[in-house]
């Protein structure tokens, strides 16, 4: 049973729908925080992406909770034309999510393990130091696995809860 049926006017559930919007509302913010980074405006760069860091972990909290107890994503998915009830996790839809999940369990723990270390590394207020080269490369692997978090993310939601078997 779906928690509640989602805005979008998709077969996604609230939740679902919920996050696939944070997921693309994120990037902006991020582009941005990096664009101020470069300006060298670091305390901006640094409080932007600790609240993408809050908003980010909440979203996935309450989508696991929502997944474990109340939405069954293969019941919503029922009606696509990309799944196949007897061959989940090789219909395409389920090959998508599993492409997806591949970006979105890792890209959550490394954004963890980036903030922690520049809070640990750099000083407050924020500036450049001995753990730039290191930030330098880990951020940029975590800003791209949220960026093909949202873009498998989007696949998946579109294939499983949006396409729609021809009627008859
Ligand atoms: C997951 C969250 C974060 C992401 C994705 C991120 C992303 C980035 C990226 C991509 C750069 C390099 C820009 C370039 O190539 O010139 C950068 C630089 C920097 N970041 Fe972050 N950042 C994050 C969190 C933080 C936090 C929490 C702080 C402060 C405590 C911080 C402080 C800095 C500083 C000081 C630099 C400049 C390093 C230098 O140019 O020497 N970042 N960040």
């Amino acid at each position: 049973m779906a928690w509640s049926t989602g805005f979008l006017g998709t077969r996604g559930s609230l939740m679902l729908d919920v996050v696939l919007l944070a997921m693309f509302a994120v990037l902006p913010l991020l582009a941005l925080s990096i664009y101020l980074v470069k300006q060298k405006k670091y305390a901006q760069h640094k409080l932007i992406n600790l609240i993408l860091g809050t908003v980010l972990l909440i979203a996935v909290l309450a989508f696991e909770i929502d997944m474990r107890f109340f939405t069954d994503w293969e019941v919503l998915a029922k009606d696509s034309p990309y799944f196949d009830e007897q061959h989940k996790w090789t219909s395409i839809a389920g090959l998508a999510l599993i492409i997806h999940l591949c970006f979105a369990i890792p890209t959550p723990l490394l954004w963890i393990y980036v903030i922690v270390q520049a809070l640990r590394k750099f000083p407050s207020p924020p500036l450049p130091g001995e753990h730039s080269r290191a930030h330098s490369k880990t951020a940029w692997l975590a800003a791209g696995g949220m960026l093909m978090t949202a873009i498998t993310g989007g696949m998946f939601y579109y294939l499983a809860f949006v396409a729609s078997r021809a009627p008859g």
